[in-house]
C-alpha cells in the first residue's frame, strides 16, 4: 500500500549581520557582459524559477555565474562522494546558500526552486516575519534584492536514492535584521 517514500527538505543559511568586509568596490563588474555561450539547460531552469519568483515581488533578475556554479558543483560532488548526499555545512560560506535534500524521487532544477518558493505562503512581507513553526529563509534568499548572481548544481546518491541540490548566491542574502526587498 505504502507509496515510495517521497521526501523533500529545504535548508537556508542566514548571515550574521552586516557583512563586515562586504565588497563594495565594483558594483557593475558583470552588468551588461555579453554571454558568449548559451547556458546549459539546468542553468536556464534554475534562473527562470528564481527570476519568476523575484519578478512576482518586483525584484530584478539574477544572472548566472559560472564561478558560483563551479563552487556549488565542487561542493555537491563532495557531499555525494563523502557524505551520502547529506546537507553541506554552509555556515561559514561567503555566499548565500539554499539546499534541497530529496529522497525517493528525481528532482529537476525547476522542481527544486518550486519547493523553495513554496515557503512564500508562510512569509509576511509587511513585517518581514514568518509564520510560527515555519521557515522562510529559503524563500527570502531566492527573492533577496541585493543578491545578484546565482550558481547551482545537483548530485544524486543512487544507492541511497537521494539527491542534493545546492545554489549559491552572491552577494549573500538573509542578512539578519534586513528585509529581502
Ligand atoms: C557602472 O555602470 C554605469 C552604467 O552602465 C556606468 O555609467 C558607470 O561608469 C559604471 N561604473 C563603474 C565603476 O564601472
Ligand atoms: C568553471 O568550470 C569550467 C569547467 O571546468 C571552466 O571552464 C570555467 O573556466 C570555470 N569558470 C570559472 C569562473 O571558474
Ligand atoms: C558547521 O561548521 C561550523 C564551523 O564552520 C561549526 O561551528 C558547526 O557546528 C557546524 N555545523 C554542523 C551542523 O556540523
Ligand atoms: C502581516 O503582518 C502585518 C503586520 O504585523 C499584519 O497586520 C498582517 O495581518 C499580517 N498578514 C498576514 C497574512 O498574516
Amino acid at each position: 500500500m505504502a507509496a515510495a517514500l517521497l521526501m523533500l527538505i529545504a535548508l537556508a543559511i542566514s548571515h550574521g549581520s552586516a557583512q563586515g568586509a562586504a565588497p563594495s568596490t565594483s558594483p557593475n563588474t558583470s552588468a551588461g557582459t555579453p554571454e558568449p555561450v548559451p547556458l546549459p539547460k539546468a542553468a536556464e531552469e534554475f534562473l527562470q524559477g528564481h527570476n519568476q519568483a523575484r519578478a512576482a515581488v518586483g525584484v530584478g533578475p539574477l544572472t548566472w555565474s559560472s564561478q558560483l556554479a563551479n563552487a556549488s558543483s565542487l561542493l555537491v560532488r563532495y557531499q555525494r562522494n563523502n557524505m551520502g548526499c547529506k546537507f553541506a555545512n554552509l555556515s561559514s560560506s561567503k555566499y548565500g546558500g539554499n539546499q534541497l535534500w530529496a529522497g525517493g524521487q528525481i528532482v529537476t532544477p525547476s522542481m527544486a526552486v518550486d519547493v523553495w518558493v513554496k515557503e512564500k505562503e508562510y512569509y509576511n512581507h509587511t513585517d518581514n516575519s514568518c509564520l510560527p513553526d515555519h521557515r522562510c529563509g529559503v524563500y527570502t534568499q531566492v527573492v533577496w534584492r541585493k543578491s545578484l548572481q546565482l550558481g547551482c548544481a545537483q548530485a544524486a546518491c543512487v544507492k541511497e536514492d537521494t539527491s542534493l541540490t545546492i545554489c549559491f548566491y552572491d552577494p549573500p542574502g538573509n542578512v539578519v535584521g534586513e528585509s529581502p526587498y
